[in-house]
């Protein structure tokens, strides 16, 4: 599957990932899982969101234990932020197969759309949509950098006139458990393979606008300009003094500069700000103080409250993942976001494993697993369905 997936959408130059949300390599994608699951003798059903569910069993006998994560990808992405998840999915209920394991009440895997928000801006869409998080009205309207909107884009795939909450996919999922690569190197200092998640950072992304005024680079006055590079200057510097001050992350990792020109004074900037703490206050004061220094009025495009995961799950699933003398699996904060995220705010029991990241880069073409890492959290999962069936 791993072999499989490699090729998709892979940068030649960099080794990254561009895999945007409805766009060919999306449906590349989206067919893969499709074949993997038929091959399993699996029914695929697509959600009101573009979510893709693949089931074992009559989805609708009893709420099932669902595990799973996303295939989409940031701008040169990493291999595992998402895939690990769903590949992992399919090889634990392989292993479960192979040991005769028969579980009780339907198992599903789903694979998230537009997790990571890299084309329309809004990420964890897909799961947004389907817990009524995210208003169909605002999704079908985000547009991407050429002007297409989220509705022409995924109008091939799914009936955009009824995205939205989607009650029928939501009551099927007793549980969710989403494996996913550590974007952080918690389980390296801990020495383990496989460790639970605890929470979500409270998290969001702000627009930047800063508009100003086109000018000759080599005629006009410093005096006389209105070059909104300096705002975004100030904006930047801001992001990371406030961020230290708060102990919070604060990034600026995307910027348009209009006309864009080397030899002109910028007419208009527009950058965008993702700002993360431990505590949602830290986070506010970091975009106050970035709206301060910038003279901008950030608008938000996405906010994501403090998401505690299930507590008893997350114990049950530590004690499981014990080693053998007995310690518990470890259990792990993170400010990345997630659809597990989503799914626990809206009330569903959720889990998330995460498997040890040598580096702890992700968001990357330099993310990595170990294989027997990976093997180790597809194991984690396989003793988490049997458990939990
Ligand atoms: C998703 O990966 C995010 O945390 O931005
Ligand atoms: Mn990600
Ligand atoms: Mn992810």
């Amino acid at each position: 599957m791993w072999a499989d997936l490699a090729p998709v959408g892979q940068d030649p130059r960099t080794g990254g990932y561009r895999r945007f949300a409805w766009t060919r390599e999306d449906a590349t994608l989206r067919e893969w899982f499709a074949g993997e699951a038929h091959r399993r003798s699996m029914e695929v059903v697509s959600d009101r969101a573009g979510n893709l569910w693949a089931w074992t069993a009559d989805a609708d006998a009893r709420p099932g234990l669902v595990l799973g994560s996303h295939l989409d990808s940031v701008p040169d992405g990493g291999a595992y932020d998402g895939p690990l998840g769903v590949v992992g999915a399919f090889a634990a209920l392989d292993l479960l197969d192979e040991r005769g394991v028969e579980p009780d009440r339907p198992l599903g895997i789903v694979c998230f759309a537009d997790e990571e928000g890299a084309r329309f801006g809004v990420a964890c869409a897909g799961s947004r949509l389907l817990t009524g998080a995210l208003d169909p009205d605002r999704a079908r309207a985000l547009t991407d950098a050429d002007g297409t909107t989220l509705a022409q884009a995924a109008g091939g795939a799914v009936d955009v006139d009824r995205l939205g909450r989607d009650d029928e996919a939501l009551r099927r999922v007793g549980t969710f458990v989403e494996l996913h690569v550590e974007q952080g190197r918690g389980l390296v200092h801990r020495g383990v393979a496989v460790g639970v998640a605890d929470s979500i950072w409270p998290h969001g992304r702000w627009r930047l606008d800063l508009p100003g005024r086109a000018d000759h680079a080599g005629t006009t006055r410093l005096a006389d300009r209105d070059d909104p590079m300096l705002r975004l200057a100030a904006a930047v510097l801001a992001a990371r003094t406030s961020a230290e001050a708060h102990d919070a992350l604060a990034t600026i990792g995307k910027v348009r500069v209009e006309p864009g020109g080397v030899n002109a004074i910028p007419s208009a900037l527009t950058a965008w700000l993702d700002a993360r703490a431990p505590a949602a206050a830290a986070v506010r004061v970091v975009v106050d103080d970035v709206a301060a220094a910038s003279r901008a009025v950030p608008v938000e495009e996405s906010w994501t409250g403090a998401t505690p995961f299930d507590t008893y799950l997350r114990e049950r699933l530590a004690a499981l993942l014990a080693t053998p003398d007995g310690t518990p699996a470890p259990v792990l904060a993170t400010g990345a976001g997630h659809d597990a995220g989503i799914l626990a705010a809206a009330g569903i029991p959720t889990a998330m494993l995460f498997v040890r990241n040598p580096t702890g880069v992700s968001h990357s073409p330099h993310e990595h697993a170990d294989t027997a890492d990976c093997l180790a959290g597809v194991e984690a999962l396989a003793r988490v369905v049997a458990a939990l069936r």
